[in-house]
């Protein structure tokens, strides 16, 4: 495995995520990680990350340097090779020209990092500070225009270093050098699949849950489903899946559900049906923060009395997923301000004091789908859209009623079909429709009407931290307007929203 120190960088995702395209297991860590875990979880490689920081002010992050002794090869990127030059006796200061954006590597030696790559590279920048005298032992092994030691070297011990970013898009030949470090370097094999990950998995599941229970909150998204399939294979029977339908769910979903979690795969479910309830806590409730807050309570309360009667329950299993992991254990990066309070699982561990399971822990989510597959879930399952927590009650601006909910069952179900059947589905990060607190006036058949609008949101994004509203083709468009204002009673408008994130969000409250 290669272990990646996280100095704080924005891309230190992308770092582990290169990696493991690579089929090489990585994992991120702080830099407060002693030898001694360095050592127990034997890498073959370490990663120092860039950073925020400059190595010469005071509280920059620093980890023990000891690790230059540990015989391992270490790959320095941006502050990650200034801790590494610094620590090991050369000096970094602020650059003359700070350097942002593409610059023009001249590669000097063609061995190790820059095995089969040109003279002349592009790379990807962005630092104020540079190295103005390497330790004994370095070399310089490429420079840019600013740059003078835009690539370093210490042969004989493995240290290399990189002052631009390997693992962006827009230093094209960058993951060829990592690539090289990796392979040429830290002599690495090419041993991580999903298959091997999820036998893997399966016997730590086994070790740690033994002959124990296991309760899981499924909602039906790909992280939980894949989080049951894979415990159920190692514990079977002795893993309860509890699902909570909060009234505020697709068209047909529980059904769905139960066919395919008990019929298909046989897996242990209790069903709850706590509509009635949600539906009562949330009469005239039209505040998105205080729907959400409502909504994720009684969550945990419902899900807490049906766990309690599951006897000789030890263990809480929940579909935490990498970015999840990073986002609050990042070195550097507390938790952003809060502009929705994202409703999950979340405050159900401390109030159930049960062990927690996170099998999907150090997966990012296209993982998870080849997990899914692996494990046998059907495309339809893998590729699903995400669906928030709170579900139908965010995308009812004011007041949340059965009638209002059924209507926006309907819109929803017949802008899916349309979706799947114009091929868009897997295309787009989401889309969904909205029922708007705002009444319109018509014509229907010669008659006037006076009826809900509805508005249509179709998102790309990667990882939702941002998104472009998709540019959906005219045709299609009409179609699902079409449909929605002829099949659905009480819709007689229909509007598509071309906001992106930022600055609006993704979901309307
Ligand atoms: P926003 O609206 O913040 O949404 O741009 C970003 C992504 O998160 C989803 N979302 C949620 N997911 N619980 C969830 O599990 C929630 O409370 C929640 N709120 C929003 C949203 O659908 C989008 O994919």
């Amino acid at each position: 495995m290669i272990l990646i120190i996280d100095f704080g960088s924005q891309f230190n995702q992308l770092i582990a995520r290169r990696v493991r395209e690579c089929h090489v297991f990585c994992q991120i860590m702080p830099p407060s990680i002693s030898i001694k875990e360095i050592q127990a979880l034997k890498p073959e490689g370490i990663v120092l990350s860039g950073g925020p920081s400059s190595i010469y002010e005071q509280k920059s992050p620093k980890t023990d340097k000891g690790i230059f002794d540990l015989g391992i090869p270490v790959l320095g990127i941006c502050y990650g090779m200034q801790f590494m030059i610094d620590a090991l006796g050369g000096v970094v200061k602020k650059a003359k020209k700070r350097e942002y954006g593409f610059a023009e590597v001249n590669v000097k030696s063609h061995k190790d990092l820059f095995y089969e790559l040109g003279e002349k590279e592009t790379s990807w920048m962005s630092h104020g500070d540079s190295i103005d005298k390497l330790p004994s032992g370095f070399i310089s092994t490429a420079s840019t225009e600013n740059t003078k030691f835009a690539a370093v070297a210490d042969r004989k011990k493995k240290f290399y270093g990189l002052q631009f970013h390997p693992e962006v898009e827009h230093t094209p030949k960058g993951k060829k050098m990592l690539k090289n470090f990796l392979f040429n370097i830290c002599k690495c094999k090419c041993s991580w699949s999903m298959k091997s990950f999820a036998k893997l998995s399966i016997e730590q599941i086994q070790e740690k849950v033994g002959d124990k229970k296991v309760i899981l909150g499924l909602s039906g998204g790909v992280d939980s489903s894949v989080a049951a399939l894979l415990i159920h294979k190692a514990i079977g029977k002795n893993l309860t899946c509890i699902f909570v339908d909060n009234g505020l769910l697709r068209k047909d979903e529980s059904l769905k559900l139960k066919k395919k979690f008990k019929k298909h795969f046989n897996i242990n479910i209790k069903f709850v049906n706590a509509a009635t309830k949600f539906l009562g806590a949330l009469k005239n409730v039209t505040d998105p923060e205080k729907k959400r807050k409502i909504i994720g309570k009684l969550f945990i309360d419902v899900f807490d009395a049906e766990a309690k009667k599951i006897k000789g329950a030890d263990f809480l299993a929940q579909g935490t997923l990498y970015p999840d992991v990073i986002e609050s254990e990042s070195a550097f990066g507390g938790p952003t301000s809060v502009i929705k309070s994202h409703h999950n699982v979340g405050g159900l561990p401390a109030r159930m004091k049960l062990k927690i399971v996170e099998p999907l822990r150090y997966l990012f989510k296209d993982e998870v789908r080849q997990l899914g597959k692996a494990l046998g879930l059907d495309d339809e399952m893998v590729w699903r859209q995400p669906f928030p927590g709170p579900g139908l009650s965010i995308r009812i601006i004011g007041d949340i009623t059965k009638k209002r909910l059924d209507i926006l069952r309907e819109v929803d179900a017949l802008l899916l079909d349309e979706i799947r059947t114009g091929g868009y589905y897997r295309k787009l990060w989401q889309s969904f429709a909205v029922l708007l607190p705002l009444k319109s006036v018509g014509i229907m058949g010669d008659k006037r009407t006076y009826e809900n609008i509805i508005a249509i949101r179709a998102v790309t994004s990667k990882d939702a931290m941002t998104a472009d509203w998709a540019k959906l083709p005219h045709k299609l468009l009409g179609r699902i307007s079409n449909r929605i204002i002829n099949e659905v009673n009480g819709v007689n408008r229909v509007v598509y929203d071309i906001s992106s994130k930022p600055p609006s969000t993704i979901e309307w409250e």
